[in-house]
């Protein structure tokens, strides 16, 4: 099979790959407080378009640049690493390949220091009050 995408099963299988990924982030104390002010539905369809397009699937995000979206939220690069780690606990859930944990993860890395605004292991950093969140899906 050709493309990540659709070695990875297409729409279905990324959209059960992300509903999952957004509940353990949900249980997950090192990392949800950053959450406190966002529309969990907008952030279902960007997460959706954004693995889909990134996989080369038939989708197109329209969200803020990662760097945008992340201005201000003061995460650190030991939240990071714990959102990639619920991500890795996600894909073996699914029996998501080696190869293509791989490729995703190569996709990920260089978005860290669009994200990352503090260099510290620290985890469970709340969300500074002055942070903006993105706007709801009008929908
Ligand atoms: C590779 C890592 C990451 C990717 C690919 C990613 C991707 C995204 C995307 C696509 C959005 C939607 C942007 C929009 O609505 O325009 C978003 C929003 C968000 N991300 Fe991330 N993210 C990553 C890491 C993180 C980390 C480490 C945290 C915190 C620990 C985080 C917290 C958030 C929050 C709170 C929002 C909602 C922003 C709002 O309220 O508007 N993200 N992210």
């Amino acid at each position: 099979m050709g493309s990540l995408y659709e070695r990875l099963g297409g729409i279905k299988a990324i959209t059960g790959v992300v509903e999952n990924f957004r509940d353990r982030v949900a249980g997950d104390n090192r990392i949800n407080q950053k959450f406190a002010k966002t529309d969990l539905g907008r952030l279902r369809e960007m997460l959706i378009d954004q693995v889909c397009e990134a996989a080369g699937g038939p989708c197109r995000y329209t969200g803020r640049s990662m760097k945008d979206a992340h201005a201000g939220m003061k995460v650190t690069s030991g939240e990071f690493d714990a959102l990639v780690a619920d991500l890795v606990a996600t894909l073996n859930h699914f029996k998501v390949g080696k190869t293509e944990q791989d490729e995703i993860l190569a996709v990920l890395g260089p978005l860290k220091t669009d994200i990352v605004e503090v260099e510290s292991s620290e985890v469970g950093t709340p969300l500074p009050r002055t942070y903006e969140p993105a706007p709801a899906l009008s929908r």
